[in-house]
């Protein structure tokens, strides 16, 4: 597998380390640069050859050069990148119609659990419970509230759909609410999101299921950035093997077997 990473920033180097951890072990994977681009320069400049597929650890303002790559090239991308607006997920959704796109806010295992999990518990407690999302990052952080908190809070808001559909009659539309000033009292449809920043942290994620009597935490704790890498690889060779749509890591991890 030839990978061309964009980015050149703690996680493309966390993701070449783990390429070599993988080499070392006898397979055979190369990385082809890592492509800098917060100076303009161009992706067809960063590599020596045109990659088979491109994993994207870097900045929003990177997407459109990304997804024009892989479009140009016929190659898949994994775009890890978080903070992305509207309009950059509407042209991650144009470009999938031609490529096989990977694109999730968290690449780790125990997060692509998580999310699911969140979703079913909302559907039984939507209405009888509070839900709170809290997380905590490194000062270096450039977006807020994590991509991985908005998963996880849109996680809810289809759990909280689901529960009408299931007959509970507990269905809620879920808003989101992102930290808290001043006085007003918490409305039911709210999902309040909040963001912490400060030293080293790697990501730390809370979904807090709070009723009257009872509190349910459901944490999770990245110890290692490395985590992001192995499922970044794993949702490279994933995409390698599908044709042109938009996926998801729970699609990576539940729609065939990977190693
Ligand atoms: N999906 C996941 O599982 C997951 C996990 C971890 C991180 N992430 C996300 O991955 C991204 C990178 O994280 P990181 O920790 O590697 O960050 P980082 O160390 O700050 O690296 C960011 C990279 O993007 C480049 N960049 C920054 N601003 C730019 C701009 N305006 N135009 C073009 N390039 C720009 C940086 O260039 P310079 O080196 O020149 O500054 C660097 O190469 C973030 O969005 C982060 O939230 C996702």
């Amino acid at each position: 597998m030839k990978i061309g990473m964009i980015g050149a920033g703690t996680m493309a180097k966390v993701v070449a380390n783990y390429i070599k951890e993988r080499n070392e072990q006898g397979e055979q994977i190369s990385c082809l640069g890592m492509a800098e681009l917060l100076g303009g320069g161009s992706i067809d400049e960063a590599f020596k050859e045109v990659p088979e597929v491109l994993i994207d650890f870097s900045n929003p303002a990177n997407i459109e050069k990304t997804c024009g790559y892989a479009k140009e090239h016929g190659i898949p991308a994994v775009i890890a990148t978080t903070g992305c607006s509207e309009d950059d997920e509407a042209t991650i959704r144009k470009a999938a119609e031609t490529v096989p796109i990977v694109y999730s806010a968290n690449y780790s295992l125990g997060i692509t659990v998580i999310e699911k999990a969140v979703e079913e518990m909302t559907r039984t407690l939507a209405g009888a419970f509070d839900i709170e999302i809290i997380e905590q990052h490194h000062r270096r952080k450039l977006d807020a509230p994590s991509g991985t908190a908005l998963l996880l809070a849109r996680a809810v808001q289809r759990g909280g759909i689901a529960a009408d559909e299931n007959g509970s009659g507990n269905g809620i539309r879920y808003e989101f609410t992102y930290g808290r000033y001043g006085s007003s009292l918490r409305r039911k449809e709210e999902i309040g999101v909040h963001a912490v920043r400060g030293g080293g942290i790697v990501g730390e994620h809370t979904v807090l299921f709070a009723g009257d009597e009872e509190v349910i935490e459901i944490r999770h704790h990245a110890q290692s950035k490395r985590i992001f890498a192995v499922g970044a690889l794993k949702a490279a060779k994933f995409a390698l093997s599908k044709e042109a749509g938009l996926y998801q890591m729970k699609d990576v991890l539940w729609t065939q077997e990977q190693s």
